[in-house]
């Protein structure tokens, strides 16, 4: 009988996170907290005040998870220059701007000054690892491993392979993300926006078409969301509940009793507004309404707050057992 193992982060010792803006400072944390090496790369003159705000913001948030958060930044360093950078890590998470020139440009540097063993991977929302590769000369070494923002806190991380990805690089990427505590998904296919951004994109054109056209306000769709479907897709995802919906037929039921109406009547009436200026000033002026009581800094520790005891009752946080 073989016994496999559970991924572990043994083999990391030390990451690379290049550009520390949003998503680069949330990915630091976590690697921090898992007791990675971090190195910063970011051309910004003020990045390590940036970086070392960002982590004192985010430091309650890892530790509400059951991470280790005591001395946190012992580990943490910057370096300017991109290949001293890469230097001698096992790990590259890269968080640049959206841009595949510069994406591009990043990475052919970083290919020849990673060593071999490294993993290589951007946290891209849109550029197919594909389109980067094309400018790299060891394009099996490139993964898209897209984290939901924030990424030290919620569980998927998307792992898109291009089209010269080598399998090795997937199971690399796979297993990085596990051990991270992560719940990492290999998606079978590029497409643009991948899958979990292309559903939130479907649900907001709705969204801001029922708000556009006077249905409810955005504080009165948001309610509506977090009361239902968002709970709901929290324990059971969209299949899995009209699995369900369908009674003792399950989806054969469902879509023959309800599916079918939906072809017919509800998706041909589905909204397909714009962000023009009348729309995008009820957009804005709602929201002012709605939220403009709190800054960000404390609407996202609220959220967060109430994130993290979400995860908890599912036992979905690292110290629950993942
Ligand atoms: N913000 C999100 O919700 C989100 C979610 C998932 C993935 N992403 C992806 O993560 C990446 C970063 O997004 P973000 O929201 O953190 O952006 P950001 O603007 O907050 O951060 C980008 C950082 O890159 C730095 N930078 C600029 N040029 C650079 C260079 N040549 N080398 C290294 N760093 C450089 C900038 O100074 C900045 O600090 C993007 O590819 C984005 O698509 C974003």
């Amino acid at each position: 009988m073989s016994i496999t193992s559970a991924p572990t982060l043994d083999s990391y010792q030390r990451a690379a996170i290049i550009g520390g803006g949003v998503i680069g400072v949330s990915w630091a944390g976590l690697f921090l907290a898992r007791g990675l090496d971090v190195v910063i790369n970011d051309p910004r003159p003020d990045i390590e005040d940036l970086v070392r705000a960002g982590l004192e913001e985010i430091t309650p948030a890892l530790a509400a998870l059951g991470l280790p958060t005591g001395n946190l930044t012992d580990r943490l360093g910057f370096e300017a220059d991109l290949a001293t950078a890469v230097a001698g890590t096992d790990v590259v998470q890269e968080n640049g701007p959206e841009r595949l020139e510069l994406k591009q440009q990043i990475w052919r540097t970083v290919e020849q000054a990673a060593p071999a063993h490294a993993l290589l991977a951007t946290s891209t929302s849109s550029i197919p690892a594909t389109a980067i590769a094309d400018a790299m000369r060891q394009p099996e070494r490139l993964i898209v491993g897209h984290p939901f923002n924030p990424p030290h806190l919620v569980p998927l991380v998307e792992v898109v392979p291009g089209t010269k990805t080598s399998p090795r690089t997937v199971q690399q990427a796979k297993d990085f993300y596990t051990a991270l505590g992560k719940k990492p998904q290999v998606l079978r296919k590029e497409i643009p926006g991948f899958v979990a951004n292309r559903l939130q994109s479907a649900l907001f054109r709705e969204c801001v078409n029922l708000v556009a056209q006077g249905v409810v306000t955005e504080q009165e769709l948001d309610g509506i969301v977090t009361a239902s479907i968002g709970m709901r897709w929290a324990v059971a995802g969209p299949f899995r509940t009209f699995h369900l919906g369908g009674g003792p037929g399950g989806l054969p039921h469902f879509i023959e009793h309800l599916g079918r109406a939906m072809e017919t009547s509800m998706w041909p009436a589905l909204g397909n507004p714009t962000f023009d200026e009348a729309t995008t000033a009820l957009l804005i002026d709602q929201a002012r309404q709605a939220f403009g009581d709190g800054t960000i800094e404390e609407l996202a520790a609220e959220r967060d707050r109430a994130q993290i005891a979400l995860m908890r009752a599912l036992g979905e946080t690292p110290d629950s057992g993942i």
